[in-house]
C-alpha cells in the first residue's frame, strides 16, 4: 500500500481528492495536514483518516511515501518546497503555481531531489474526454482544425446564497485576486487543447470583460490559441455568467471541429456525439471529471514510474504561463468603462 499524505482539507479535497484516494486500490490515506484545527478534526472524524495535524514537521514525519497538495494556489510552492525536503513525490492541484517563474521553481525543487511532480487536471481523466483523445487520434471526423471549449459559471455567485444574497461571497473573490476565471479554471480547457490535439500552443491571445468593473483581473475572458499544426482552438470562461442571479445557470461545452466532422460535449444537454458524413452517432456521456480516474493514474505513477495520462509539472508549468500571460494582456488592453470614443 502506498500511503498517501493530503495537504489542505477544503472543498475538493472533502468532494473530489480524499474520497478518490480511499476508493484507490493501493492507496491509503494515512494523514491530513491542515491549518485549520477545527477543519483538522472535522475532516479527520468525517472521513475516519488515521492522523492529522496543523503542524506540517509532524505531518511529514507520520510516515508518508507521497503527499497530494490540496491547499489554496497562492501556497502550492510552499507545500512542494517542504515536500522536496522531505522526499515526497507530489500531486499537486491546478493551477500549478500563480506564476511562470514560480512553476519553474517548483520544478527545480522538485527535479534537485530526484521526485517527481504531477499536475490535478481531472478534467483528462473524464471517461469522454478520454474517448475524444481515442476519436482525435483514430481521425474521426478527419483532422482537427478548430476547437471552442466553453465554460461559464458564476464561481458560486457573488453573494453567498446559502448564507442569503447580503453576504458577499468572499472565495469567489478570492479566486478573483489569484488570477480570475482563466488562471483558475481556464487551465483545465487549455490542458485538454493541448492533450487532445497532441500539438504546441504557439500563440495566445487573450481579451477580457469586466462585468465587475471592481476587479483587476477580467471576470468574463476568451482565450484564442494557435497550434503548432495550425489548429485553431477558442477557450471562453466566466465567473461572472448570473453571479447576481438567485437561480444559478451554466454553460460548460466542448467541440472539436474537424474536417470529416464535429465531436459535441455538452453538459447542459447530458449529450456526447460525434457527427459524420455518416451520421450522428451518441457516445456515453460521463461528468467533466474524474478524481477516481486520476487516482489509478497516479498510483500507477508511484509503482511504476511512468506517468502515462497524468499531467507532468511541465505541462502544468506551460498552462500557467498560457494562462497568466493572456490574462495579463487582456488587463494591459482594459477599456475604459463609459468611453464612446
Ligand atoms: N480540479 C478541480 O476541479 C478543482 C476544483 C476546486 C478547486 N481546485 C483547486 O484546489 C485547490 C484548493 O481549492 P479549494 O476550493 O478546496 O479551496 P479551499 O479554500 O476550500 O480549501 C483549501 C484548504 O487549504 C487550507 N490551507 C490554507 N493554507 C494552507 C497551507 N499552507 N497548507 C495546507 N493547507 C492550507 C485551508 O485552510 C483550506 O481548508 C486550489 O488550487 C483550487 O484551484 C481544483
Amino acid at each position: 500500500m502506498i500511503r498517501v499524505g493530503l495537504m489542505g482539507a477544503g472543498v475538493v479535497a472533502s468532494y473530489g481528492h480524499i474520497p478518490a484516494i480511499q476508493r484507490t486500490p493501493g492507496l491509503v490515506l494515512k494523514s491530513i495536514f491542515e491549518p485549520d484545527s477545527g477543519r483538522m478534526m472535522a475532516t479527520k472524524a468525517d472521513f475516519k483518516v488515521d492522523q492529522g495535524f496543523t503542524d506540517s514537521d509532524l505531518f511529514f514525519r507520520s510516515g508518508l511515501d507521497a503527499v497530494v497538495v490540496t491547499s489554496p494556489a497562492p501556497v502550492h510552492v510552499a507545500n512542494v518546497e517542504l515536500a522536496a525536503r522531505y522526499g515526497k513525490p507530489v500531486l499537486c492541484e491546478k493551477p500549478l503555481a500563480m506564476t511562470e517563474a514560480e512553476a519553474e521553481h517548483m520544478i527545480g525543487v522538485m527535479r534537485g531531489a530526484k521526485l517527481p511532480l504531477y499536475v490535478g487536471f481531472t478534467y483528462r481523466f473524464s471517461p469522454s474526454a478520454m474517448e475524444i483523445k481515442r476519436l482525435v487520434r483514430e481521425r474521426a471526423i478527419g483532422e482537427v482544425r478548430d476547437l471552442r471549449l466553453i465554460y461559464n459559471w458564476d464561481c458560486h455567485g457573488r453573494c453567498d446564497r446559502d448564507q442569503g444574497m447580503h453576504v458577499f461571497n468572499t472565495r469567489r473573490q478570492g479566486r478573483m485576486d489569484e488570477g480570475g476565471p482563466m488562471v483558475d479554471c481556464g487551465v483545465h480547457q487549455i490542458d485538454l487543447a493541448r492533450w487532445w490535439l497532441g500539438s504546441e500552443i504557439v500563440r495566445a491571445t487573450g481579451v477580457g470583460a469586466w462585468v465587475d468593473a471592481e476587479h483587476t483581473a477580467p471576470d468574463h475572458m476568451y482565450l484564442h490559441l494557435d497550434h503548432a499544426g495550425g489548429q485553431h482552438t477558442m477557450v471562453e470562461i466566466s465567473y461572472a455568467y448570473g453571479h447576481t442571479i438567485k437561480e444559478p445557470r451554466s454553460q460548460f461545452l466542448y467541440e472539436l471541429i474537424g474536417t470529416d466532422g464535429i465531436i459535441r460535449y455538452d453538459r447542459n444537454a447530458g449529450v456526447f456525439e460525434v457527427l459524420t458524413p455518416a451520421g450522428a452517432r451518441r457516445l456515453d456521456y460521463h461528468e467533466e471529471k474524474n478524481f477516481d480516474g486520476m487516482y489509478r493514474a497516479f498510483e500507477q505513477a508511484l509503482r511504476t514510474g511512468e506517468h502515462g495520462d497524468l499531467p507532468t509539472a511541465e505541462d502544468g508549468m506551460v498552462v500557467t504561463r498560457i494562462a497568466r500571460s493572456a490574462t495579463d494582456q487582456a488587463i494591459a488592453s482594459r477599456p475604459r468603462l463609459g468611453s464612446n470614443a
